[in-house]
């Protein structure tokens, strides 16, 4: 988590250092910071609060002017958010300056050292102990900035994407990474530095990225020089042209991130089977699955670890594969398998699911994972990102950047990839027949055109919403391929409107969860026609006995739900192993309503971050 900006060349530095925090937002809002060096020195400013109040803080503080800066977006790991604990963090001498995004574990026992040698402190950070060891031994060693960040990092235990600069060598700033990721912009006789490429898309479209223990030195008007932080050996740095454009990245006019993400998933879900499925040939091409085909088909079974969104979308997985492919799933939250000493075979496969391709522990249970021989498989959307690296083989879900901190567009963009999987494992083994096949790809084929079509439920849902946004609980329901769905849903309205809510396979109902219902409880069902519809009927009866208010999702024409339900929300007809697809779009939306008309920070719920880079 927390977003770090660098500027080095001919520009103001601040200006691009500001708009790229602003970017890097979706990654930390506790606290902001900025340091600037004027020509003669370093101008630091920095806040608790987001990078509007670091803009302020700036006006009244600082002059803003220098070709070089550094700047931080924080979500806070060690010490509260204040304006102490934000980055950027002094040296001891003030020489240095350093933005951190990461964990230093051993940060203890080496703060202890420091204070042994007479450093003293003023903020709790792991980090402000990282910028004093490099000054530690900067000046012991009698060695430059470069060297001194080498030494000090071996020394370190931990996750790090790191800038730091030295007021005397103004004409550099040195990074490195491990575990977080580090981009390095390279524009004429101009570097950027970022978390993701997002900061300087309208300035370059060339990126070194950083790979894990790599340290570089970025000098005004010389090429980077990129070294592995362990053995001081040089690496040719790898310049990669980015397909990302400034649009993707802006709201175009929607009044949040997550409403444009919405309603940019009838195109995602397309770019994600675009020239990979052949509806009309009967054809499913994907590299990474064809290329290790016989692991998939030869597995025991399959694992999939991931977490939150993602883990809900290898949910879904798990009933798509079991039901067209017959080879057994298994889908666990990454952080308990990486620590529950799980049985792994050289004949399991994993599949890792990230939208980020950044989460900690995901990353982990990957590690883990290879580390027993298994083939690991990666679905990510960064491209780039350190999963996408650290697995054998993926395939990406081309939903491009997602901003919202609630994640919508990846999640469907992520069923689609495996429901594809799935099918061309199936097709492969036989288990299911070619006109089922042949239909399952048509379906897909217009899915984009049916979420397109559910999208239009938007003023309904609305409607919904402001009736119910005032509830203090929510439960959702669902069977199926539609149980995860309910997870979905219930997980969307807490984190964003922080109304309690909770999702259940709607026959467990009875089982607990209905000693809740009373006139003051809504309950969204989902209802699909195949999806077991009589028990879920049922279900929505018993509820309305209990007094619960019902709001449905059916598909088009329903009419028995209809007459016994509250509200009532319509999509399309499809197959019911597509059903998720459009399902989720509803509850997308009813919760975005609710929060807005709760004056919610939609993009950036409290709390939260979006990409989880610790454990
Ligand atoms: C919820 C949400 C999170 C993420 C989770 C995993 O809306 O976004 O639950 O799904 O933190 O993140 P990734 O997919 O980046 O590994």
């Amino acid at each position: 988590m927390c977003g770090i900006v660098g500027y080095i060349g001919h520009r103001e530095a601040y200006p691009v250092v500001l708009k790229g925090l602003k970017r890097l937002e979706y990654r930390g809002y506790d606290s902001a910071g900025v340091a600037i060096y004027d020509g003669k020195n370093i101008k630091l400013s920095k806040t608790k609060g987001k990078v509007v109040d670091l803009e302020t803080r700036v006006k009244e503080e600082i002059s803003d002017v220098g070709t070089l800066a550094i700047g931080h977006t924080r979500w806070a790991t060690h010490g509260e958010p204040n304006d102490v604990n934000s980055h950027p963090h002094y040296s001891n001498s003030g020489e240095l300056v350093i933005i951190h995004n990461g964990i230093i574990e051993n940060y203890a026992p080496l703060k202890q050292e420091l204070i042994n040698r007479g450093y003293e402190f003023k903020s709790d950070t792991d980090t402000e102990v990282l910028v004093n060891l490099i000054e530690d031994v900067k000046k012991n060693e009698n060695v430059k900035l470069g060297k001194a960040v080498q030494v000090a990092l071996n020394q370190v235990v931990g996750a790090y994407a790191i800038a730091v600069f030295d007021k005397n060598k103004p004409d550099e700033i040195v990074v490195a990474r491990l575990g977080s990721p580090l981009v390095i912009g390279v524009g004429e006789d101009e570097f950027f530095i970022a978390s993701d490429a997002s900061p300087f898309i309208e300035y370059t479209n060339n990126a070194i990225y950083l790979e894990d223990e790599e340290m570089a030195i970025v000098r005004r008007g010389k090429k980077v020089k990129v070294r592995k932080i362990k053995d001081d050996s040089l690496v040719d740095p790898y310049v990669q042209e980015l397909q990302l454009n400034l649009e993707q990245i802006e709201k175009g006019g929607y009044d949040h991130f997550m409403l444009k993400e919405i309603y940019e998933q009838p195109r995602a879900i397309l770019d994600t089977f675009r020239g990979r499925m052949l509806a009309n040939e009967g054809i499913i091409r994907m590299a990474g699955i064809d290329d290790n085909i016989e692991k998939f088909l030869n597995a025991n079974r399959i694992l999939i670890v991931a977490c939150g969104t993602s883990w809900h979308a290898g949910l879904v997985a798990e009933y798509v594969f079991e039901n067209l492919t017959r080879i057994p799933v298994e889908v666990e939250y990454a952080s308990e398998f990486r620590y529950r000493n799980p049985v792994i075979t050289e004949k399991d496969v994993v599949i890792a699911i990230s939208q980020s391709g950044e989460t900690a522990d995901t990353m982990a249970a990957i590690k883990l994972a290879k580390s027993k021989g298994a083939f690991v498989f990666g679905v990510c959307n960064v491209v780039g990102s350190s999963i996408s690296r650290e697995t054998h083989a993926g395939a990406y879900t081309h939903a491009g950047p997602e901003i919202g901190v609630a994640s919508t567009k990846a999640f469907t963009t992520q069923i689609t990839v495996l429901t594809l999987i799935a099918l061309k494992l199936a097709q492969k083994k036989g288990t299911i027949s070619t006109s089922e096949f042949h239909q399952y790809l048509s379906e897909m084929d217009a899915i984009p055109a049916k979420v397109e079509k559910t999208l239009t439920s938007d003023n309904h849902v609305k409607t919904i919403a402001n009736i119910y946004k005032d509830a203090t609980n929510f439960l959702y329901l669902g069977r199926g391929y539609n149980f995860p769905v309910a997870l979905e849903g219930a997980l969307k309205l807490k984190e964003i409107s922080y109304i309690h809510a909770e999702g259940y396979p709607a026959a467990e109902m009875k089982h607990g969860p209905i000693a809740l219902i009373d006139e003051q409880m809504p309950v969204v069902v989902i209802a699909t026609r195949k999806g077991h519809y009589d028990k879920v009927v049922s279900n929505i009866q018993e509820i309305k006995s209990r007094k619960g208010k019902i709001i449905a999702v059916v598909m088009q024409g329903d009419k028995t739900i209809k007459n016994i339900a509250d509200y009532v929300i319509e999509i399309p007809e499809t197959l019911e192993l597509l059903t998720p697809l459009l399902t989720t779009i509803p509850l997308q939306l009813l919760s975005y309503y609710i929060a807005v008309m709760r004056d919610c920070n939609v993009d950036q719920p409290r709390n939260l971050a979006k990409s989880v880079t610790v454990e």
